[in-house]
């Protein structure tokens, strides 16, 4: 049999084996030239259901459809070669039964060829995660603040400021992770509480405003770009896009306007 020799993506296997060792770095993407970027340097790459709210202005990610998701998915594995590419499970995808998880974890893995799946809850998934886990669906679960139960929740509000409520948190990502779940976002709980999460599974944490004592990291690509109107507080804004992209639309516009705007250059050949 041959082996094809294209460059080789970061395996399920390898990326759970980094637990306490070299820190997870990761992004999400939606989007194949943005990924391409992020592939040079992301260990993984989360196509994540937050694309709802970032491309395309929704409130929440609760909108957000199963066929949207795949979509993107589908992007970002074109545009990417070398980092695990994880795509979101959208609400509603998966909650109703282990076997409905089942059917649509594995349209999204068959429709954009990703290598895993990542859904959110903790005690109440862990049925459905040890079922897709057996039949051959890495999943990537998600403890702490969970979005798409924000509803339930009262909104976007670290957990853990009550200690009392840690051991529900600790318990939550221990189920997932003995049900298999390969690594675990930990987001929006207190230091403490995400230390005491990772000290207390085997699989990798990786935080989203969690701190940096996880074992790795993971941030909306456009937030720390500032390319979103709003970005969290715990958020390092590392670059200045939206800035830059408004400064240039407005030269562009000045120059259609005052008839600057290069001429001659600006015809198909
Ligand atoms: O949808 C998403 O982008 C996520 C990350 C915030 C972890 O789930």
């Amino acid at each position: 049999m041959s082996v094809p020799t294209k460059t080789r993506r970061i395996t399920v296997p390898e990326l759970r084996a980094r637990k306490g060792g070299e820190p997870i770095v990761s992004l999400t993407s939606y989007h194949a030239h943005t990924a391409a970027v992020v592939d040079k340097f992301a260990d993984f790459i989360l196509v994540g259901d937050s694309l709802g709210m970032v491309m395309h202005g929704m409130e929440s990610t609760i909108g957000v459809s199963l066929e949207l998701m795949i979509m993107h998915g589908k992007a970002v594995v074109r545009g990417t070669k070398r980092a695990l590419v994880v795509v979101d499970m959208p609400f509603g995808s998966y909650e109703e039964s282990p076997e409905q998880a089942f059917r649509n974890a594995a349209k999204i893995m068959m429709d954009t060829q990703c290598q895993a799946v990542k859904l959110e809850g903790g005690a109440r998934m862990a049925e459905t995660i040890r079922f897709l886990t057996e039949r051959g669906i890495p999943v990537m679960g998600h403890v702490g603040l969970t979005p798409q139960a924000t509803n339930a929740m009262g909104g976007f509000k670290t957990q853990g400021r009550e200690e009392d409520s840690w051991q529900m948190h600790i318990d939550d990502a221990k189920a997932v992770a003995e049900a298999g779940a390969f690594a675990v976002v930990v987001e929006g709980v207190v230091e403490p509480l995400a230390v005491k999460i990772t000290e207390s599974i085997d699989a990798p944490t990786i935080g989203i405003g969690a701190s940096n004592k996880c074992d790795g990291q993971i941030l909306v690509l456009e937030d720390m770009l500032g390319l979103n109107p709003w970005t969290p507080k715990f958020v390092k804004v590392y670059g200045n896009l939206g800035g830059m992209i408004e400064k240039a639309v407005e030269e562009y516009a000045t120059e259609v306007k005052s008839r600057a705007f290069p001429g001659e250059d600006q015809v198909y050949r």
